[in-house]
């Protein structure tokens, strides 16, 4: 006979290693200026309070707390991940209206320590690291335009590069099913079609002394590599990134507080190895 108390054993090892343990062999070179990384033990209410969550509790979100927003899906790790940290899901649905930002469907991560006015994210040389993967249960409409990963100007005029996907507004040359990264002049510099099972692995170097942007990708467990040379770009202005999802509408002119959003949405992006590393004297982590 087996004892409840080893069949609820039972389910707690299985639920355990319910997430597969492979490791990225991504080696962290250079120091870590913001850290975005996610322990593996925290639980979910920890997302909703500064003193656990390694991201601000209160923004970007609507009415939703970061508990209910966030999942955590059991997939393999990300390049820079390891046993003790782990995906998250960004998710959005239809009472994700941050402010009073009617036009879009919005949640999204700010790392701590990320201050929108003279942050250490945006001095000397930067460089942002983040995976991503997709979820067949949560998936993105391209239809629409989405910011996934940018940077936002401290005076919220502009934004130093965008990681985008889907259909963007006014741009019919852009392929919808491609990751696109664009600088600050919202011109297109690098895109890769968007897989919809792998890790896809980007990093984007900021010289805030040069005015350069450079990108750099790699699939799984690839190390990455450069896909763009050091691009003139406009880094200034301060600002603070953002990581999650940011849904524009259709159909309309004034994105932010008008155009049509379908009702009954469900949709997510996993997230992976986000952190800020200090790319002084050329140091990237490949
Ligand atoms: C896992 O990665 C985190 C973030 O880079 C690091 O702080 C930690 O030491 C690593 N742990 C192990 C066991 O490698
Ligand atoms: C995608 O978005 C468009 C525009 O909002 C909508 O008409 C369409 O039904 C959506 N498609 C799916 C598969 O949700």
């Amino acid at each position: 006979m087996i004892s409840s108390a080893l069949f609820t054993g039972f389910l707690l090892a299985s639920s355990a290693s319910a997430r597969p343990t492979k490791r990225g062999t991504g080696e962290i070179k250079c120091p870590i200026i913001l850290n975005g990384f996610v322990p593996a033990d925290l639980t979910p209410t920890d997302f909703d309070s500064y003193a656990t969550s390694p991201f601000n509790p209160d923004y970007i979100r609507g009415s939703e707390k970061f508990s209910e927003i966030l999942q955590f899906p059991e997939v393999e790790s990300s390049r820079f991940d390891n046993e003790s940290t782990r995906a998250v899901e960004v998710t959005i649905n239809d009472k994700s209206i941050f402010q009073k930002q009617n036009g879009f469907r919005r949640a999204g991560l700010q790392i701590q320590g990320d201050t929108n006015e003279n942050g250490p994210g945006t001095t000397g040389v930067r460089t942002l690291h983040f995976s991503v993967k997709q979820d067949p249960e949560r998936t993105l409409n391209l239809t629409h335009e989405y910011l996934n990963v940018w940077h936002e100007s401290a005076d919220y005029s502009a934004n130093q590069f965008n990681f985008q996907s889907g259909t963007i507004i006014g741009k019919s040359g852009s392929d919808k099913n491609n990751f696109k990264i664009l600088n600050r002049q919202n011109t297109q510099v690098w895109s890769t079609p968007i897989d919809a099972t792998a890790w896809q692995n980007f990093a984007i170097t900021l010289d805030f002394v040069k005015n350069t942007l450079q990108v750099y990708y790699s699939k799984n467990d690839e190390p990455l590599k450069a896909v763009t040379e050091a691009l003139q770009n406009d880094n200034s202005g301060g600002g603070q990134y953002q990581i999650g999802i940011l849904k524009k509408p259709t159909g309309t002119s004034d994105v932010v507080n008008s155009g049509y959003q379908e009702t009954g949405i469900n949709e997510g992006q996993i997230y992976g190895g986000i952190f800020l590393e200090d790319s002084a004297d050329g140091c990237i982590s490949l």
